[in-house]
């Protein structure tokens, strides 16, 4: 057989070069490379687009949500999911607290609000929920928890810049949500992340905290980090954040058909539910392949796609209490059955703006082929 291209997991769908060289051109001019022009007007216009008053751009959604987590003054035990990227909570060992595992949704896959009810204590702080694959947590009812609890509420947003809820964007919703900026995001900046809140001491605070937590004295306020985002990658952001709703239409365009030709072949085949007034960022295309209906495994699938050059990963697996780093906070592993069973069985499919039509089809005809080998069996 003809070896074909390696089809990727994924990929930032860029423009030519002309379309950054006036922006890149004026950084070099001015030889601010940090923290000046573009960073200010992705600040702004980022803010503009979700609805809220304060974006503040950071390195990443890590070191934003590090600073996050130390600007709410965080005490004690954080609920946070374990389906989900290993990231999201490393910010809470960074501040040393304790990380409470809840399980989640078998549909959406996001946090589990009753569980999250069950596991709130004297000691807990605060609930950080992630919107996984861009899909965004049950915002309402963990909205409703922590004022009731009085707890503070972080969303770990890093997929979904671009998802909506009942019209609003994802962004606008808790103490504060971060995004990610990195290359396979819905919007990117090479490497960044983005705070976005309506807590203006809580912005004031990222600011400072991600210049050392300096306020320009030179007398350090507090153990801030250096996490700035650089102006060319500003500049990056700036073409991806007026590229973005044409990008979101053509992800969810190529979601759809996916979705709709391998459920021709496989009918009682499952994706990661998209739940009534949301609209997603499909950050990841998630599968779920469920081996005691269907007959096969994800593993199985994820090995014969590879075979043929087409790339999928294992999101997210192993869940967080199953990592070295996170096992000590973790002792009853039997807690987690959904997490357990989702992280097992589930595959995102190769997913960007530019996927072709013949890319398309490339998955869908090897998943026919895997899926009829097996039934011949
Ligand atoms: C859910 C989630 N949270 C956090 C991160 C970390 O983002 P960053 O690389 O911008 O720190 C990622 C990265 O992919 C992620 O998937």
């Amino acid at each position: 057989m003809a070896s074909k291209k390696t089809l990727p997991i994924t990929r930032p769908t860029l423009e030519p070069f002309a379309a950054y060289a006036p922006l890149f051109k004026k950084t070099i001019a001015s030889g601010m490379l940090t923290t000046a022009g573009h960073v200010r007007e992705f600040e702004r216009r980022t803010a503009k687009y979700l609805g809220v008053k304060y974006c503040v751009a950071t390195s990443s959604c890590t070191a934003g949500l590090m600073l996050v987590c130390k600007g709410l003054g965080l005490k004690g035990e954080v609920i946070v999911p374990s389906f989900t990227f290993s990231a999201s909570a490393l910010p809470l060992l960074w501040n040393s607290l304790t990380p409470v595992f809840a399980d989640i949704n078998p549909k959406t896959y996001t946090i589990d609000t009753k569980q999250v009810e069950k596991l709130i204590t004297k000691k807990t702080s605060a609930i950080l929920a992630t919107h996984v694959f861009g899909i965004p947590a049950d915002v309402s009812k963990l909205s409703a928890l922590a004022r009731k609890h009085k707890l503070k509420l972080i969303f770990d947003a890093a997929h979904a810049f671009g998802s909506t809820l009942g019209g609003k964007h994802i962004g606008v919703f808790g103490d504060a949500e971060v995004f990610s900026c990195s290359p396979t995001k819905s919007l990117t900046t090479g490497d960044g992340g983005i705070v976005a809140t309506n807590n203006k001491a809580l912005a004031e605070f990222v600011r400072l905290g991600r210049n050392y937590g300096d306020d320009g004295s030179n007398d350090i306020l507090f153990a801030g980090l250096s996490a700035r985002m650089p102006e060319l990658s500003a500049a990056v952001g700036l073409r991806s954040l007026q590229k973005l709703p044409a990008n979101l239409k053509r992800r969810r365009a190529a979601a759809r058909y996916l979705t709709v030709q391998m459920q021709k072949i496989e009918p009682i085949l499952h994706f990661q539910t998209v739940p009534k007034g949301v609209e997603t960022t499909y950050k990841d295309l998630s599968v779920y392949i469920d081996p005691t209906v269907l007959g096969y495994t994800r593993d199985a699938l994820h090995d014969f796609f590879a075979s043929r050059g087409i790339m999928t990963r294992k999101y997210f697996y192993p869940p967080l209490h199953r990592m070295r780093a996170y096992k000590a906070h973790h002792d009853s592993v039997n807690a987690l059955p959904v997490t357990e069973h989702v992280a097992k069985n589930v595959l995102s499919l190769p997913m960007y703006a530019h996927l072709t039509k013949v890319d398309m089809n490339r998955i869908i005809k090897t998943f026919k082929e895997f899926v009829y080998a097996r039934k011949k069996n």
